[in-house]
Formats: C-alpha cells, structure tokens, sequence
C-alpha cells in the first residue's frame, strides 16, 4: 500500500540555481546532499512538511538523468511514493503485470530502499518507490 508521496524529483542543469529558488525563494529546508553513484546523480534533499523535494544533478551525460535532460529538459523527473517495505511491494505488482525498472531494491538516497517502476505501466509517469532508513 502506498502511505504518502515521500518526494518529487526534479531533474536539474543547474544545481545551485535550484536550492537558490528551493531553499532561497521557496525557504524550505535543505536536510540532505549526496552523490548517489550508483544513480549517477548529485542529490539535495529539502524539507516540505512531512515530504521532501528532491533535486537531481546528473554527474555526466551519460546518466539516466543526464538523458532525460538531453531529452526532455529540466523538469519534474519522478513521483515517490513511501510505502512499508519496497521489496513486497515489487513482487506484489510484478505478479500484477506491472513493468519494473528494478525488480529488487537497491539503495536511494540517505539510506533508503528504492525500487522504480516502468513508465509503460504507471500512465508514464516514472514512479519510484522508497522506505526511508531507520530515523527519517
Ligand atoms: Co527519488
């Protein structure tokens, strides 16, 4: 079951120019920023209620979101959901049919597990699912 939306990604050129318009105009709270290797991004998290912005900086070209932003522009990149446990929620919608980017988790950002679904079968909008690490 899907508790909240945990975050919006936004895929970002320029990363001081969004915490400037996130933390600066916006005056929410940036609480986390982390390269993320294995996602080939820089990412900042900010604080808005009890869910968060997430800004995405791609560390190269040749990145998912380096091609999206190749592709599409800056932009709104992904919604994620918080739900108890990522990796039954993956084997429960693959046993309903659903595409997925990852069928087990793999580490997010500050320690969460992560696992995406495919576009083709979320209406096109690239939906992540993330359980936050112990404390947050
Ligand atoms: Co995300």
């Amino acid at each position: 079951m899907f508790g909240a939306i945990d975050h919006i990604g936004v895929a970002v050129d320029d990363l001081d120019a969004a915490i400037a318009l996130y933390e600066g105009t916006y005056q929410m709270e940036l609480v986390h920023r982390e390269v993320v290797e294995e996602q080939g991004v820089e990412a900042v998290l900010l604080d808005v209620g009890e869910s968060h912005v997430e800004l995405l900086a791609p560390l190269g070209a040749d990145t998912p979101v380096g091609k999206f932003l190749e592709r599409k522009g800056p932009g709104l990149h992904h919604v994620a959901y918080r739900v108890d446990d990522v990796a039954s929620e993956l084997v429960r919608l693959k046993a309903e049919g659903f595409r997925l980017i990852d069928e087990t988790p793999r580490i997010g950002i500050r320690g969460s597990s992560v696992g995406f679904l495919h576009p083709a079968s979320t209406g096109f909008v690239l939906t992540e699912l993330v359980t936050p690490a112990e404390g947050h």
